[in-house]
C-alpha cells in the first residue's frame, strides 16, 4: 500500500471554509471507500480562533445536508504541514497568497497551493478571479449555502482528480 495523499485545506479563520471542506472530503472519500488513500486537514493562515471550535453555522449548514463533522481550529505550521500535505487548498486568492509567502523560505513550490475552486468540473477554463470561495464569516446565512454548494462541487472534482492523476500539479 502506497503513502496516503496529504490534503490539506486551508482558509483564513479556520473556522468556517476550510473544516466544511475537510468534512466533505473526508465524508466523500469514505462513500467512495478510498479514505485510506489520503491523509486530510485543514488549518487557517490566522491565529485567532485556534483551538475552538467551528463556526456555528458551517456546522449548521453540514447538518442540514446530513453531515456532521468535529473540529478544532488551528494555525497553519509552515514547517510540518508543508512536509506532510502534497496538495494544498487556498479558498481565495489572498489566501493562496499568505500560503505561498508563509512557505517562501522553505522552498514550498507555488504549484502545489491549488485554488479550491479550480477542482469544479463547471469551471473549467475559468478565468482566476470567479475562483474564490468567498469569506461567509461576515455575511448572512445565505453565504453559508453558497459555500456549501461551491464546496461540494469543488470538493467531488478534487477527489475525482486525484483518484485520477494523483497528487501532481
Ligand atoms: P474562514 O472565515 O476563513 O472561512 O474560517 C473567517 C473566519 C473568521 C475570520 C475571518 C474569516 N475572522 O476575521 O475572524
Amino acid at each position: 500500500m502506497s503513502q496516503p495523499i496529504g490534503v490539506l485545506f486551508v482558509c483564513l479563520g479556520n473556522i468556517c471554509r476550510s473544516p466544511l471542506a475537510r468534512a466533505m472530503f473526508s465524508d466523500l472519500a469514505q462513500r467512495r471507500g478510498v479514505a485510506d488513500r489520503f491523509d486530510i486537514d485543514s488549518c487557517g493562515t490566522g491565529e485567532w480562533h485556534a483551538g475552538g471550535p467551528a463556526d456555528p453555522r458551517s456546522i449548521a449548514i453540514g447538518l442540514k445536508h446530513g453531515l456532521a463533522f468535529e473540529h478544532t481550529a488551528r494555525q497553519l505550521r509552515p514547517i510540518e504541514d508543508f512536509q506532510r500535505f502534497r496538495v494544498i487548498l487556498a479558498m481565495d486568492r489572498s489566501n493562496r497568497r499568505n500560503i505561498i509567502a508563509m512557505g517562501e523560505t522553505l522552498g514550498v513550490s507555488p504549484a502545489s497551493v491549488h485554488l479550491m475552486r479550480s477542482f469544479d468540473p463547471t469551471l473549467a477554463g475559468a478565468d482566476e478571479r470567479e475562483l474564490d470561495v468567498p469569506d461567509p464569516y461576515y455575511g448572512g446565512s445565505e453565504g453559508f449555502q453558497q459555500m456549501y454548494d461551491m464546496l461540494t462541487r469543488a470538493c467531488n472534482g478534487l477527489l475525482d482528480h486525484l483518484l485520477a492523476v494523483g497528487p501532481k500539479a
